[in-house]
């Protein structure tokens, strides 16, 4: 019996249409039969055009809706972001906070990372915050340091409470997108460097509840190795996220 409930979620990124939104979850649902939300639970990240629609299709299903990225003001003059009603209107749960190629591409600091972390929990939705090192700091030896840096400037000023309502995916950048995922071990010790931090954070009993991720070229072929170590609880998808069988084969690996 796991301790904390698995989670998975598809982050489709910049890819699928509105029609192609719909066309995956109509496929989507003639083949998997509804999961026990007590065992596992599924989340669908799709661009902001296509939330409509994937709310739409979605409902009554076991899937929740997340969204990729959310801005730290309540509404304004901020030129192609996206607030906390607009993803409320329609259902969204969960909230991806600094992905790696957002903060790579689009200036993402650790320090607009925490006050999106801080935003997404004063509006009621669940973030799912990305950390990991790049394939330079991890030959260095600087893998433990980076994330070690990442969390205390990620948490800071956020109260046990709302921290341990925070899901972590680790995402080793040399991972995503490569087909070279992280051995079961390497994510497990990092997996468990990221529990002893928060425990040093916070306290042991959050550590041993806060839900942990692992991501980077996860495929239906390899999520077993992750989830036999009970330390990791679940994972944040890209690629093979954006086929259906293959998400739903990722998904009932821990039924
Ligand atoms: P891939 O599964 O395509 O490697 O992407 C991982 C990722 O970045 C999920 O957020």
């Amino acid at each position: 019996m796991r301790k904390r409930m698995p989670i998975f979620a598809a982050n489709w990124k910049m890819y699928k249409t509105f029609g192609e939104t719909a066309k995956f979850i109509d496929e989507f649902k003639t083949n998997f039969k509804a999961f026990d939300k007590n065992k596992v639970e599924a989340v669908i990240c799709p661009p902001y055009t296509s939330l409509f629609k994937a709310a739409e299709k979605l409902a009554g299903t076991c899937f929740s809706l997340g969204a990729q990225n959310m801005n730290f003001e309540k509404e304004g003059a901020f030129t192609g972001e996206i607030a906390p009603a607009m993803l409320l209107e329609f259902g969204v749960k969960y909230v991806i906070i600094g992905h790696s190629e957002r903060r790579a591409y689009y200036n993402e600091t650790d320090e607009s990372v925490n006050k999106k972390l801080k935003f997404v929990l004063a509006n009621d939705m669940v973030p799912i915050l990305c950390v990991g090192e790049t394939i330079e700091e991890r030959e260095a030896g600087k893998t433990e340091s980076k994330i070690l840096g990442q969390l205390k400037a990620d948490f800071a000023g956020i109260g046990e409470a709302d921290a341990e309502k925070i899901v972590i995916a680790y995402e080793p950048i040399w991972a995503i997108g490569t087909g070279k995922n992280a051995t079961s071990k390497d994510a497990v010790d990092v997996v468990n460097f990221i529990r002893k931090t928060m425990s040093e954070i916070y306290s042991k009993p959050l550590s041993e509840k806060v839900r942990v991720q692992y991501g980077g070229s996860v495929k239906p072929e390899n999520i077993a190795e992750y989830m036999k170590d009970e330390t990791i609880d679940g994972a944040l998808i890209g690629g093979a996220s954006l086929d259906p069988a293959k998400f739903i084969k990722i998904c009932e690996s821990v039924l």
